[in-house]
């Protein structure tokens, strides 16, 4: 569990409690509008005791959260991975309760994507999970057309060339094959470790079986377990450890 820092500069703790961005918050301290155990404060870098300097952005005191949000969202079809819409759309976080204003998605599922999306204002785990030396697994079960060859399928365990490059090395293997009339229906695991937009979608359809439907099944050691689309649940301390080992922190 994290405790508060006992101490930070002005600005993170603008930040910290949802009040703007880092850059932002600097603005907002240089324009006046915060006070420091009611004096005006327009250093953004002045340190406050977190617990003992009482902190004010136009007048509302303003208190850090207490611990950071670490939350795992079954993931449905039709929902944005954004904060908003400008086509008032509907995204994640309408599905979600009231979280901590920092807290953001571990990475992106496309709009007919489902599946599990990991959200956290705990922005140095959410950085090295999608950092590539981190080399996190995802693991996506996917419906696909077609009937699939092993051949290709050696492409992409081989590492096959997108147009931004070719990907590393991915595990694949069937797990269903059946017929929908003349159509032909397979039902893929397949996992890989980076996160470029569409990946999936894109690596199979290079091959020659277009994706029919994604999930993802798993992401760094977590599953979505009986959570259906649309659910979410909060991670446990102990995954939360876990997690964070897994990146060295
Ligand atoms: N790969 C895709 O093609 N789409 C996703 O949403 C995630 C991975």
């Amino acid at each position: 569990m994290n405790a508060p820092e006992p101490q930070m500069r002005l600005n993170r703790f603008l930040a910290r409690c949802g009040v703007a961005s880092r850059r932002h918050s600097d603005a907002l301290i240089q324009s006046g509008a915060v006070r420091v155990n009611g004096e005006v404060v327009a250093e953004p870098g002045r340190v406050v005791a977190v617990s003992a300097d009482q902190v004010e952005c136009r007048g509302r005191v303003l208190t850090l959260p207490g611990q950071y949000e670490y939350v795992l969202l079954h993931k449905p079809a039709g929902y944005l991975v954004t904060r908003t819409d400008p086509r008032d759309r509907p995204t994640v976080f309408d599905l979600l309760p009231d979280l901590h204003p920092g807290t953001v998605p571990v990475g992106r599922l496309d709009l007919d994507t489902t599946g599990l999306l990991l959200l956290t204002d705990d922005g140095a785990l959410g950085h090295r999970l999608l950092h590539p030396r981190f080399v996190i697994a995802k693991r996506y079960e996917a419906i696909v057309s077609g009937d699939p060859h092993e051949d290709q399928l050696d492409r992409l365990r081989a590492g096959i060339a997108l147009g931004d490059g070719p990907t590393a090395p991915a595990q694949v293997q069937v797990e269903e094959r059946w017929s929908s009339g003349w159509h032909k229906r397979a039902r893929l695991s397949l996992c890989i470790h980076e996160g470029r937009k569409r990946q999936v979608r894109r690596m199979l359809r290079a091959v020659g079986y277009p994706v029919r439907q994604l999930t993802r099944v798993e992401f760094a050691g977590l599953t979505l377990g009986p959570l259906v689309a649309g659910q979410y649940r909060r991670l446990s301390p102990g995954e939360v450890r876990r997690l964070k080992a897994e990146v060295g922190l």
